[in-house]
């Protein structure tokens, strides 16, 4: 048995004065703690970008940076294998938009696709979405934003940006040289913040399409876009009408009627729709009794919500002819499978990636081992595979 220092007496004193709850809390927090170390110091981020993928809201330097020397050789080899060279994983995500393969990184975990350039070689994705863009900066939502649920994380970032156009201005030039197309992520509290975001991005480099974030409320009554079809498809009108590029619509699972928006946007032109953003959900701080996260709710992303992505997806993709793309705790290829087989026609990887910055590429890799073993043409032969036959009634 090695030797240990006796523990101090004023040590325990202070310990015996604490409840076994907050005992508890205080080592679940420096695990929390160490745990986000350990993933900055892994990825090069700091803290904060490892827990949100935005840079820091000073827009100060990383606080924790590794030897990125040792990132760079290993991940030169890994690059130079591109085990999905030769096999044909392109599809159409949106009416219009072909990318090389049906991965994308979801909006508001890879901030603005140019922080994990550092790490991974993102021209193997087929896109990234950019983090939720808005008319005028945003500072975000009060401490905490981020609290650990069973397979999932909840988040009230609170769609902390910079503003369109510094977004266009900072970002437009380091997108051109990314080798990845950019999908702008939109959010607005009335149509007119939607179409100015919108008519303010046009023209910035490597921007393919744009995503309508309409899990926000409308200021005209407090309901949020997407709840209602009625004005989810007033939105997507809206900004359909200032912009040829593609218009994917972002479904909220906390609608009352999912399917009822799919299909209200896709009528009001929508060129595709992304299922789903996250589902609302909460946690308490025992020790305070109080919610952990500074708005109370929040929205929970994660394995936990891939249940529901998937069910959303089978039954949107059924009512709908515009290309659906899956969303919601994808982390393998087998779960990019399941989205594909419900009727997405790609998938967009999100918590996952806070945990391991190379998940999406280990998704493409996957998905391009499975075509090669089973002998397919293309990825394609597997979306909606396994949907009901077309025609037949819908499946509950
Ligand atoms: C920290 C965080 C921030 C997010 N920010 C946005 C956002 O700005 N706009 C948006 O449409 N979705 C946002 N999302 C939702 C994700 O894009 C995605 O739809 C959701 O997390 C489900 O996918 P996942 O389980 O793979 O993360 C955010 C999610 C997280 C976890």
């Amino acid at each position: 048995m090695p030797w240990r220092r006796p523990r101090r007496r004023e040590e325990r004193a202070y310990e015996s004065r604490e409840s076994p709850e907050e005992r508890l809390e205080r080592a679940s927090e420096a695990e929390e703690e160490r745990d986000t170390v350990e993933l900055a110091a892994l990825d090069g981020a700091s803290i904060v970008e490892a827990a949100t993928g935005e840079p820091e809201a000073d827009g100060s330097a990383p606080s924790l940076v590794i030897d990125a020397s040792r990132i760079d050789e290993a991940r030169a080899a890994r690059d130079a294998a591109r085990p999905e060279e030769g096999v044909d994983l392109s599809v159409e995500v949106a009416r219009g938009l072909r990318l090389r393969n049906p991965v994308l990184a979801a909006s508001g975990t890879f901030g603005q696709g140019t922080e994990y350039a550092e790490l991974i070689d993102v021209s193997r994705l087929g896109a990234v979405v950019n983090k939720g863009t808005t008319r005028n900066p945003r500072p975000g939502n009060p401490q905490y934003r981020i609290a650990e649920t069973p397979a999932g994380i909840l988040n009230s970032i609170g769609l902390e940006n910079p503003g369109a156009e510094e977004v266009a201005r900072t970002y437009g030039p380091r997108w051109a040289k990314l080798g990845v197309p950019v999908v702008v992520n939109v959010a607005g509290y009335s149509v007119d913040d939607y179409v100015f975001v919108v008519e303010t991005m046009l023209g910035t480099p490597a921007v393919v399409a744009f995503e309508l974030n309409v899990s926000c409320p409308n200021v005209k009554g407090g309901m949020l876009f997407g709840c209602d079809p009625l004005l989810a498809a007033e939105v997507t009108r809206a900004v359909k009408q200032v912009t040829d590029l593609p218009v994917i619509v972002k479904l909220t699972p906390n609608a009352p009627d999912v399917v009822a928006v799919a299909r209200a946007v896709e009528e009001a032109g929508a060129d595709g729709l992304t299922a789903i953003n996250t589902v609302l959900g909460m946690r308490i701080d025992v020790a305070r009794r109080r919610p952990i996260l500074g708005t109370g709710s929040g929205g929970l992303s994660g394995p936990a919500i891939r249940p529901i992505a998937l069910h959303l997806t089978y039954q949107v993709a059924q009512a709908v002819s515009i290309p659906v793309i899956g969303a919601g705790g994808v982390t393998s290829a087998r779960d990019a499978l399941e989205f594909l087989m419900a009727g997405a026609s790609a998938v967009q990887v999100g918590t996952a990636t806070f945990a391991d910055p190379e998940a999406p590429l280990r998704v493409v890799e996957g998905l391009a081992a499975y075509v090669r073993a089973q002998g397919l043409a293309s990825i394609r032969e597997l979306i909606g595979a396994a949907l009901p036959a077309r025609g037949a009634p819908l499946a509950e």
